[in-house]
């Protein structure tokens, strides 16, 4: 196994996409901002399944974050991140400071426009989307992905992402890898390190008014509003937990429905204490 690369600058990392591109490698990105766990793992041994070469980036991307947000508390802790990169055998890691992505003078973003970063996380976040938008389009261009990693637990930023993908042209193709949770059923996030214990304990109602809703489907339940409810009525068990949206849209086009007749995403965000939580299944597969 070869040692795990470290770039800084732009210029690096393109020269070392472009030698593997010269070599006739196939190149799998896995963007990240950091303070890696097991969901992130599940992106890399993907991307390693599927191309010869695995890079990741870690980047907490200035430009997705709110002014009200946690990007100065993001857990930043690369040195951590680089020794899981190197056991799981990633090539090279991408980690630039956010003056060498957003130099002085610069001025382009992408925005998706037709409606689907208007709902769930979209509508709580302006301007989210088009700084996740705006630095994926860049990892993708700087490291000549063939193929990008992302997982589903951001299922909304899968469908922006697979969207301006193939409005763009551009030749990658977007991967999206299951939810990876812990035994306890808690997806698997960095901001779950800001949780206490007890905090942690309650996060568990999220996966559990999923299964709630999952359950009602499996019984026959279609109509959305039920399936919502089902949901509801779980959250509403832990005092702790403050619903931010419960929602449900056909997926991966993010339209209203009344009844899950096609792929549908049901998902959450949820408040536990001061962390955002989010979670999400996909009906009708
Ligand atoms: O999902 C994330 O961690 C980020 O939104 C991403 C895709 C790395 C872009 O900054």
């Amino acid at each position: 196994m070869s040692e795990l690369k470290v770039f800084t600058t732009v210029k690096e990392m393109q020269a070392y996409a472009a030698a593997q591109k010269q070599a006739g490698k196939t190149i799998g990105l896995c963007p990240t901002m950091g303070a890696l766990h097991e969901g992130h793992m599940t992106l890399m041994r993907a991307a390693r399944q599927a191309c010869d070469i695995v890079i990741a980036s870690v980047f907490v991307n200035p430009v997705q974050f709110g002014p009200n947000e946690d990007y100065d508390k993001y857990p930043r802790q690369f040195e951590a991140d680089c020794a899981k990169l190197a056991a799981e055998g990633v090539d090279a890691v991408f980690h630039p400071e956010p003056a060498e992505m957003y130099p002085d003078g610069y001025g382009t973003y992408i925005t998706v426009e037709n409606g689907i970063t208007d709902v769930l996380c979209g509508a709580r976040r302006p301007g989210h989307f088009r700084g996740v938008a705006t630095v994926v389009t860049k990892l993708m261009n700087i490291t000549r992905a063939d193929k990008a990693f992302f997982g589903q637990k951001d299922a909304q930023q899968v469908a922006v992402v697979r969207r301006f993908v193939a409005d763009l042209n551009l030749p990658v193709e977007v991967v999206m890898v299951p939810i990876c949770r812990e035994a306890s059923g808690l997806a698997r996030s960095s901001r779950n390190a800001y949780m206490s214990e007890a905090e942690k304990q309650a996060a568990l109602v999220l996966s559990r008014s999923l299964r709630a809703a999952k359950e009602a489907y499996a019984g026959g339940e279609r109509q959305a509003a039920a399936l919502k409810a089902a949901v509801q009525q779980v959250l509403a068990t832990e005092p702790l937990a403050r619903v931010d949206y419960v929602d449900l849209y056909t997926y991966p086009a993010l339209q209203v429905t009344d009844s899950v007749s096609e792929p549908c995403l049901l998902a959450i965000a949820v408040y536990i204490g001061q962390t955002r939580l989010i979670d999400n299944i996909i009906l009708g597969e």
